[in-house]
């Protein structure tokens, strides 16, 4: 009987301990939880390639540098990299010592081609349907219905990287279609 009721108080401790810690648990999460967006609004969002972002590559697969971008191309080149998922995105030079703070995705939304860039036009012009988007990537003429996908392009330890655009589209005004 001793035995049996020495027995039974071990499934209670087991249980004690089972619910402080589940109690610690629920608490502990909630305020991780909570502290969440507080601590994501703090950190820079260049925490770049982090963050939901990449580093750009260049044809060979390799890190695009952004001193060595801006060495070997001239303000105003729209130049292909990989980004976001893959997708074949320009980086602008928009200056000599900068890029835009922008990359245009050149997937057309008509039917998907790649949209090459135009610099005599100063347009991007898909050969599939001839759809145009002007040199920020605003479509200005169809099928196309929709411009082309904007994402962040920013510098991280010298190399050009890739972050998800979910702000407002400055060329529309609108909520970005892509996000
Ligand atoms: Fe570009 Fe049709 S895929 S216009």
């Amino acid at each position: 009987m001793t035995q049996l009721s020495g027995n039974a108080d071990v499934p209670d401790m087991g249980r004690r301990q089972f619910m402080n810690l589940l109690t610690f648990g629920a608490v502990t999460g909630t305020a991780l939880g909570a502290l969440y967006p507080i601590v994501k609004y703090f950190l820079p969002p260049s925490s770049g390639a982090g963050g939901g972002g990449v580093v750009a590559k260049d044809a060979l697969g390799n890190d695009v540098v952004a001193a060595d971008f801006l060495a070997s191309h001239s303000v105003g080149d729209r130049v292909l990299a990989q980004g976001l998922k893959g997708d074949p995105t320009y980086i602008v030079v928009s200056s000599a010592e900068e890029i835009a703070p922008y990359g245009i995705n050149a997937v057309c939304t008509h039917l998907g081609c790649v949209v090459p860039w135009n610099a005599s036009e100063n347009k991007f012009i898909c050969p599939c349907h001839g759809s145009q988007y002007n040199s920020e990537g605003k479509v200005v003429r169809g099928p196309a219905p929709l411009s082309l996908a904007l994402a962040h392009a920013e510098v991280t330890d010298g190399k050009v990287a890739f972050v998800p655009w979910t702000e407002t589209d400055f060329r529309t005004n609108e909520s970005p279609w892509w996000s």
